[in-house]
């Protein structure tokens, strides 16, 4: 299927390593121009030049921090100097610690909307404008499927993912007068460097060793296994694609049909 998304102009926060970086290295492989951030600029480029080396077309590395609304507003403002619009931004870059109520700080909370919310509300009013003026948008949220299957003992990023996925639809029925598009992606868990440690954490909520914290996820969903990051970054790629366009204001589980309460340790006891 050809996505033609070819010249597309894409904007890719946290694009440096795990999910960010197989969006950016998908949709950079269709023929889109990529303008990406992060906060360590050393491995932003490392990851730009290894995927523009494979794909041959450009991708803009950009170091931000987006817990700060000027970070936000500049990446997305040399993104589009640079490339001269943006098409389609997709909201990556979040992280919220695991744990129970007990363990959460209130530093743990606050940091929790700070990076996985509001650095999504920051990059979304910073592309509105170059999109109204284009007269068309897309913008996917890649949030997490702890917003809508809750868990005890992932409260802080449920409450961040529920509020993404709140402002998703929320987005949809004002832009949409613009041709403008939103959707939310919702994951399980995902083969990256931060599940391995949202398992440390869930060993230690649950006193269990991380053996057998890491066979609680795959035990839950009727797959057996957990996604890979390719497998998140063709679902992002479709749905950025104008194929996609008129699938707006909702938001699509990729986690395998994962069943959260088996993983209740306490109440499988
Ligand atoms: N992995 C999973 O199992 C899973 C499941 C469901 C949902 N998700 C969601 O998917 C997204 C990606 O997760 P991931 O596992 O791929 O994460 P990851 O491997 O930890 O990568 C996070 C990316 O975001 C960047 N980043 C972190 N803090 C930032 C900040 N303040 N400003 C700008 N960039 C920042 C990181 O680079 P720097 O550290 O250099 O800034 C990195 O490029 C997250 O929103 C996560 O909540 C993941």
């Amino acid at each position: 299927m050809d996505l033609k998304l070819g010249g597309k102009v894409a904007l890719v926060t946290g694009g440096s390593k795990g999910i960010g970086k197989g969006i950016a290295r998908v949709l950079s492989r269709e023929g889109c121009k990529i303008a990406m951030c992060a906060r360590t600029m050393s491995e932003l480029k490392t990851t730009a030049q290894e995927i523009e080396r494979e794909t041959g077309n450009p991708v803009m590395p950009i170091a931000a921090d987006l817990t700060r609304a000027a970070d936000a507003q500049n990446f997305v403002d040399a993104a589009a100097k640079n490339f001269g619009r943006v098409d389609i931004l997709v909201n990556n870059a979040g992280a919220a610690p695991g744990g129970v109520i007990e363990t959460l700080s209130e530093d743990d909370w606050a940091n929790a909307l700070q990076l996985k919310f509001m650095g999504y509300v920051r990059c979304t009013k910073a592309a509105l404008p170059y999109m109204q003026k284009q007269r068309w948008g897309r913008i996917v949220n890649l949030i997490g499927n702890d917003g809508v299957k809750h868990s005890y003992w992932e409260i802080a990023p449920g409450a961040a993912n529920a509020a993404g996925q709140n402002l998703t639809m929320s987005m949809a029925g004002r832009y949409g007068a613009d041709n403008i598009s939103f959707v939310a992606v919702n994951p399980g868990p995902v083969r990256t460097e931060r599940w391995d440690g949202l398992v440390k954490a869930m060993a230690r909520d649950m006193k269990l060793s991380y053996e057998e914290a890491d066979k609680l996820a795959p035990k839950s969903i009727p797959l057996g296994r957990i996604a890979e990051v390719e497998e998140v970054a063709n679902l992002v790629a479709y749905l950025a694609s104008d194929l996609a366009h008129f699938v707006n204001g909702t938001m699509i589980e990729i986690d395998g049909g994962q069943q959260k309460q088996l993983m209740d340790v306490a109440r499988n006891r």
